[in-house]
């Protein structure tokens, strides 16, 4: 198949035509990957703020129609359109039992680039390829288990509905699994790329009562506004606890950093009021750490700090949920994505994204 392919060396991310992909065995599905969106974490891969395993097809926001079925496949036939979702839950582990599907065993292994047993289903001249987020959606076809790839109406567009994947996924679950934001809540937001603006999303549909953004850049901030953000901070001219403190009298009810930076959260702690959530959704290098000072003031405030990874979601319940909050207005997958190009324009999306231009890219690949 073709495919955009990170190899060990790094950039450029290069096209080839000659890549593998298995057979489904049992409980596996083969997409013909149509859509995939850019995401801050693939450029990390590629940045190397995280090392990926190489070489690597990246891509883990996509769209497509089932190729094939491996035997005992139920959920889904050939000819549907999914969603292919980085969240392949078990159901079974000690995780998904106790209701954490987001956190299963299985899902999370996706960090490896592989299936939990270690293999991966690609491969170039009898070498492995890896698949970003256990995806792989920069390559015409993924090789996914049952659980990760989730069945869509048929009159749901797939250009648009690829950013279900990560953005949507990540940050509306963020907001109403992770969270659970009430109605009438104050709420920060800090980045406002992809995962932002659908944080922002989330928090709207949850009915804030304040949807405070913090982004260096104007168009996102102006972006945010139009996705139901109350009050812009610039937090290269201002401060961002005094300004939040002046903003609501007593801290946010919720702060979520959506940026990847340590000493982010280290502020956001302090623009949660009392007894306040802070909800880690920025993925961090690895050498960033968190620092809470003094910790006295954290334990009598009993704020309370908490990872999120995809957005606590279960994709199978989640994403016919989504999907129905987008047909039904409530949610804008469309206004998010800015820039649409061809698989083989995939550098100058991962350039356009580092120079904050734009929101989202969609890349298509049928
Ligand atoms: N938790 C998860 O499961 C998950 C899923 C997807 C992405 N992520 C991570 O979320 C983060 C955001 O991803 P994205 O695709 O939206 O990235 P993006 O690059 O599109 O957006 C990041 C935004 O942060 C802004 N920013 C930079 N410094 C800032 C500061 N000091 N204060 C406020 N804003 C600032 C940038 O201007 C930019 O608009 C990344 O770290 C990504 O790896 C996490
Ligand atoms: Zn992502
Ligand atoms: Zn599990």
């Amino acid at each position: 198949m073709r495919a955009a392919l990170l190899e060990p060396a790094g950039r450029p991310l290069t096209l080839v035509d000659d890549i593998d992909v298995a057979d489904p065995g049992p409980g596996d599905v083969v997409v013909r990957v149509h859509y995939c969106g850019v995401c801050h974490s693939d450029l990390s891969n590629v940045n190397g703020t995280f090392p990926a395993p190489g070489p690597i097809v990246l891509g883990h926001e996509a769209s497509g129609v089932v190729e094939a079925v491996g035997p005992g496949v139920t959920s889904v036939a050939a000819g549907d359109r999914v969603i292919i979702s980085p969240i392949a839950t078990c159901g079974h582990c000690y995780t998904c039992l106790r209701g954490d599907f987001g956190v299963c065993e299985q899902a999370l292994s996706v960090t490896t680039g592989t299936f939990i047993d270690g293999s991966s289903p690609l491969s170039r001249g009898g070498e492995v390829v890896y698949r970003g987020l256990g995806v792989g959606g920069f390559g015409e076809y993924a090789l996914v288990h049952e659980s990760a790839a989730v069945k869509i109406p048929d009159d749901a567009p797939l250009d648009a509905a690829c950013v279900i994947g990560c953005s949507i996924q990540t940050g509306v679950g963020a907001v109403l699994n992770t969270a659970k934001v009430e109605p009438g809540s104050t709420v920060l937001v800090m980045g406002l790329g992809g995962i932002g603006i659908a944080i922002v999303q989330g928090a709207r549909l949850a009915g804030a009562s304040r949807i405070i953004v913090s982004d260096p850049l104007s168009e996102r901030r102006d972006a945010a506004a139009r996705f139901g953000a109350t009050d812009a901070i610039d937090p290269t001219s201002d401060d961002i606890v005094s300004k939040v403190l002046a903003i609501t009298g007593v801290g946010v009810d919720y702060a979520f950093e959506a940026v990847g930076k340590g000493a982010l959260v280290d502020q956001a702690i302090w623009t949660a009021r009392p007894g306040g959530m802070i909800v880690m959704v920025g993925a961090a290098p690895i050498t960033d750490a968190v620092t809470i000072n003094p910790a006295v003031m954290f334990m009598a405030s009993e704020k309370k700090l908490v990872g999120c990874f995809l957005g606590s979601c279960h994709s199978r319940r989640d994403i016919p949920r989504l999907v129905g909050l987008w047909q039904s207005g409530h949610l804008d997958f469309e206004g998010m994505i800015t820039h649409r190009r061809p698989l083989a324009e995939i550098n100058e999306a991962f350039a356009d994204m580092e120079a904050g231009r734009g929101l989202r890219t969609v890349l298509a690949l049928a």
